[in-house]
Formats: structure tokens, sequence, C-alpha cells
């Protein structure tokens, strides 16, 4: 079994450009970065070379822990569609 799919949260990179996987970025937001610029200073995620195309997918993650304290289980389903075509 690949490991990715015990636990694909742990494993999933929600910025490409910057290599930063979705459980950093949810640790930046639980200690406080209440704003995307924080998460982007606090992260390098969404402030890569591509020009934000993460950025998105980090709003969302955003949206939903400051609306009711939780990350959304997979916050780009579009990745995962992906990754199933191959
Ligand atoms: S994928 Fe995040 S800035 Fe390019």
């Amino acid at each position: 079994m690949n490991p990715a799919d015990k636990n694909p949260k742990r494993t999933r990179f929600i910025c490409l450009c910057n290599s930063v996987p979705q459980d950093v970025i949810e640790a930046a937001i639980a200690r406080g970065c209440n704003t995307l610029s924080k998460v982007f200073d606090a992260t390098t995620a969404g402030v890569g070379p591509c020009g934000g195309s993460c950025q998105p997918v980090l709003r969302r993650m955003l949206d939903s822990y400051l609306a009711n304290g939780e990350f959304p289980e997979n916050p780009n389903p579009q990745s995962s569609r992906k990754s199933r075509r191959r």
C-alpha cells in the first residue's frame, strides 16, 4: 500500500511551487495566521513562481477554519482527480 493512501492528508502538497504540504499550512492557520498574507509569510505557500495558483485552495482552508474550526478533508479535490487518472 502506498503510504499516501494510508494518510493522504500528511503527504498532500498544496503549494507545488514551494513544496508546502497541507499539514504545514494547517499548522500555520491553527497558530493564528488568519489572513492569506499571514499564511504566505509563515509558509511561503501561495507566493511561488506560478503566480499563486494554489491561493484558492489556501483560501478554502482558511475560510473553513475561520468559519468552523475545521479544515476540509481534501481542500483541493482537483488534485485527487488528476492523480486517480494515472
Ligand atoms: S503552487 Fe503555490 S504558488 Fe505556485
